[in-house]
């Protein structure tokens, strides 16, 4: 169903299928260390289950409360555990609105796995209130979460956890987690949260640009998945966040999905579609946020 988003490939999902699913074997994660910021719940906790599932070498969920992460960890390790895979699933409580607490835990990961494959941005702050009723403190919190926090997370992965890829294999990726309420018509008091990740597509565009055949950057756009979060927006809950889970090992795994690098994404949207159309949507600059991609 695609209301009431946009959409791009004709087949519009709302769970896993299986080009995306962790255990196709083309997705496979296999030695590959994965860190998921907010893999304690929700979207986060989905996308460490994937990349779990995929048989990585190292899951490791950050967050800021340690029960919520303790009880994540188990899941994700019954999740390799029944996969077939051994999978170190690792902890760390930090806030990522704190650079020295992300970046000592990325260090910690480097230490003890060399590095990071794969970092996937995804704790995010929602704060709901009309402009006119708002706490500035409150609403600008999901500034220093969403902004602040993936300047973090993006400083701390390029500065102490770059893994140098193999040769032969596909360069670090980091993974931000956006969303389609940054492009949909303003509603629900969402000001703080749109406007705070739309933010965030342009900072990966800047890193992408950046850091050339150093490091893959996507932005991924989920739409309105069963979480506390949309639970807490009153949204209604119309995607599994399996979806995104798997969308994410798709993104890790795949060189052909490099030509989305700094495109906007959803994870709605069809990934063989999405392929097939490859030559359209880069010839006439799609998906892009300059203004050719809107048809000017
Ligand atoms: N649910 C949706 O429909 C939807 C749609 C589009 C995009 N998204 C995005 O998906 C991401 C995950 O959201 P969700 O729906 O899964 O919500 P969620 O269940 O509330 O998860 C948010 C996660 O972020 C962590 N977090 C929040 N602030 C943090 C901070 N300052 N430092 C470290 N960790 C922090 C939370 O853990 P602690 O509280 O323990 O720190 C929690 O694990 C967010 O970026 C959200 O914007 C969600």
């Amino acid at each position: 169903m695609a209301f009431p988003f946009p959409t791009f490939t004709t087949p519009f999902h709302s769970t896993v299928y299986p080009s995306i699913s962790p255990t196709n074997p083309s997705l496979s994660a296999a030695k590959k260390t994965i860190l998921i910021t907010g893999g304690g719940s929700g979207i986060g906790k989905a996308i460490a289950i994937a990349f779990a599932t995929a048989g990585a070498r190292a899951v490791i969920i950050l967050g800021r409360s340690s029960s919520t992460l303790s009880a994540a960890s188990g899941e994700i390790s019954a999740a390799a555990t029944a996969s077939g895979h051994v999978t170190a699933v690792k902890s760390f409580v930090a806030d990522i609105r704190d650079a020295t607490a992300v970046s000592n835990a990325v260090k910690s990961v480097r230490e003890e796995f060399g590095g990071i494959d794969v970092f996937v941005a995804n704790a995010g702050d929602l704060y709901m209130s009309t402009i006119e009723n708002a706490v500035a403190e409150d609403w600008w919190r999901s500034f220093e979460t969403n902004v602040k926090g993936t300047l973090n997370c993006m400083q701390s992965f390029v500065h102490h956890g770059l893994k140098p890829a193999a040769e032969g294999a596909l360069p670090p990726t980091f993974i931000n987690v956006a969303t389609i309420a940054a492009h949909i018509p303003p509603g629900f008091g969402m000001s703080a949260y749109s406007s705070s990740k739309l933010a965030t597509w342009k900072m990966a565009a800047y890193l992408d640009a950046e850091m050339g055949d150093r490091l893959r950057v996507f932005t991924i756009h989920p739409g309105n998945v069963a979480t506390a979060m949309s639970d807490k927006a009153g949204t209604p809950q119309l995607d599994d966040a399996t979806l995104p889970g798997g969308f994410c090992a798709w993104l890790a795994a795949t060189p052909e999905a490099d030509f989305l690098r700094g495109r906007f994404i959803s994870v709605n949207w069809d990934v063989e579609e999405l392929l097939r159309r490859k030559s359209e949507i880069v010839e006439k600059n799609m998906l892009s946020m300059e203004l050719s991609g809107w048809g000017a």
